[in-house]
């Protein structure tokens, strides 16, 4: 992502442009991860950029990174908090409960993509606007909605092309289980020699230990006891069943049990998609079930699952695998005019090619002949239409194939049924 050298302006720090020819990829991948969500029957929804900031802190969890360090918070100028979205599921739960589409058949199946607000370091693949697609199945607490969550995004990545990633599964417990565990986990944690630092997340969120990456940390936490091994009953079918239909689905999955994820509101089945060759910032997906949000926020309590995929991440990952999923071609047909004449009639010619449903476009500006055939070659069309002053007085219109070079003159009244043939040719 380069910047113009003279420009006054640059894009905020840690946030990406995507600008022609690389925002194909950016929407291939967009569009190949929403698709499969569509396929599977949820519903688009669009929702508000910034919400009360009341709704985060609530909803994500105030002992969390991202409400505690990393929103982007201001007063408006009625003086009202607000916060740009750092995350979709507690607005998704939000609009639910405010629209009573919890009140209709269930469960709920919406999706959702676009940007989200983070003040993180940036660094390679963690930026601070990064942009998510994302689902949430909210009302039914069935293993087999968890594995179609999770089947989902796996069939999302695949049909991209992706393949170097892996999907890690855990549970992190039910509350019939969950705060007895917390417990165990803090005695031992505290028997432990640890920094202040240290400690004090222990007593906060001591799951949160479990993820430090500091070699003496991890060796003095190696014994820890898992969540996965204090299950409830409930909770340890419940898991058992997701990974059965996994099996089924021949969605693949590593256990881990040591997993922790950045927002607070999850309970059993949790997840996250890793990708090698990206680095640190690995986790090119992640999400859960959370079946105490939406009564957190006022609601009923219903159970509901998700995830959100990073767009970012799923478009360097693929870059990773040298691979693309977007085409660069802006168009399949490139209008050369040779003379104002042929310039005045090449317009109408791409407004009826448009119109047959063909993406067209043309030189403006008087080019000459070697600029505009060179224009044609860098748009990706297939196709050049060239238009010379004699042409038009003998009715014809040139059409050159511009992967082979060859043309041939076509009437003019047959352009477009001549063009639309020769590109479903392939
Ligand atoms: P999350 O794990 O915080 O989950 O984010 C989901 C994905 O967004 C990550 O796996 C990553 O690919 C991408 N992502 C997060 N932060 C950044 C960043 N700074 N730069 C680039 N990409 C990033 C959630 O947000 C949950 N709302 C997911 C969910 C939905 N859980 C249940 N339903």
């Amino acid at each position: 992502m380069s910047k113009p050298s003279n420009s006054a302006f640059s894009a905020p720090k840690g946030v990406p442009d995507y600008v022609p020819p690389a925002s194909a990829e950016f929407v291939a991948v967009r569009d190949g991860l929403t698709r499969a969500a569509r396929l599977a029957g949820y519903g688009h929804i669009e929702l508000p950029i910034f919400e009360d900031t009341g709704l985060f802190a609530r909803g994500v969890g105030e002992s969390t990174d991202v409400v505690s360090k990393e929103m982007y918070t201001f007063a408006d100028r009625g003086d009202r908090s607000v916060t740009l979205r750092p995350e979709g599921t507690a607005g998704v739960m939000r609009a639910v409960i405010e629209h009573a589409l919890d009140r209709g058949q269930l469960p709920v199946k919406l999706s959702y993509s676009g940007p989200f607000f983070r003040y993180e370091r940036p660094q390679a693949g963690r930026y601070r606007q990064l942009q998510q697609v994302g689902v949430e199945a909210i009302g039914v607490d069935d293993p087999a909605l968890d594995a179609e969550v999770i089947a989902i995004a796996d069939a999302g990545f695949r049909s991209l092309g992706l393949e170097g990633f892996r999907l890690e599964i855990t549970s992190l417990g039910d509350d019939t289980c969950r705060p007895q565990y917390r417990e165990l986990l803090q005695e031992f944690l505290f028997g432990l020699d640890l920094d202040e630092d240290t400690r004090r997340r222990a007593e906060i969120n001591p799951l949160r230990v479990l993820d430090d990456k500091r070699p003496h940390i991890k060796e003095m936490t190696a014994d820890a006891p898992l969540m996965l091994d204090h299950l409830s009953q409930e909770a340890k079918a419940h898991f058992e069943e997701v990974l059965a239909h996994l099996d089924a689905l021949g969605v693949p999955y590593v256990v881990n049990p040591r997993m922790v994820r950045g927002l607070d509101y999850y309970t059993k089945t949790t997840f996250e998609f890793v990708h090698d060759g990206l680095g640190a910032q690995s986790g090119i997906g992640g999400g859960g079930r959370y079946d105490g949000l939406m009564e957190q926020l006022g609601g009923q309590p219903l159970s509901g699952i998700g995830f959100g995929l990073g767009v970012d991440r799923t478009v360097l990952a693929l870059a990773a695998e040298g691979k693309t999923a977007g085409s660069p071609a802006r168009c399949e047909v490139f209008g050369v005019p040779l003379g104002d004449e042929a310039k005045a009639q090449m317009v109408v010619i791409a407004a009826q090619l448009r119109a047959a449903g063909i993406r067209v476009d043309m030189a403006y500006g008087g080019r000459g002949v070697k600029g505009a055939m060179k224009a044609a070659d860098r748009s990706g069309a297939k196709i050049a239409l060239v238009l010379g002053e004699r042409d038009i007085v003998d009715g014809v219109i040139g059409v050159k194939d511009l992967a082979t070079g060859d043309q041939r003159q076509v009437q003019l009244g047959e352009v477009v049924t001549e063009v639309g043939a020769i590109l479903a040719d392939g």
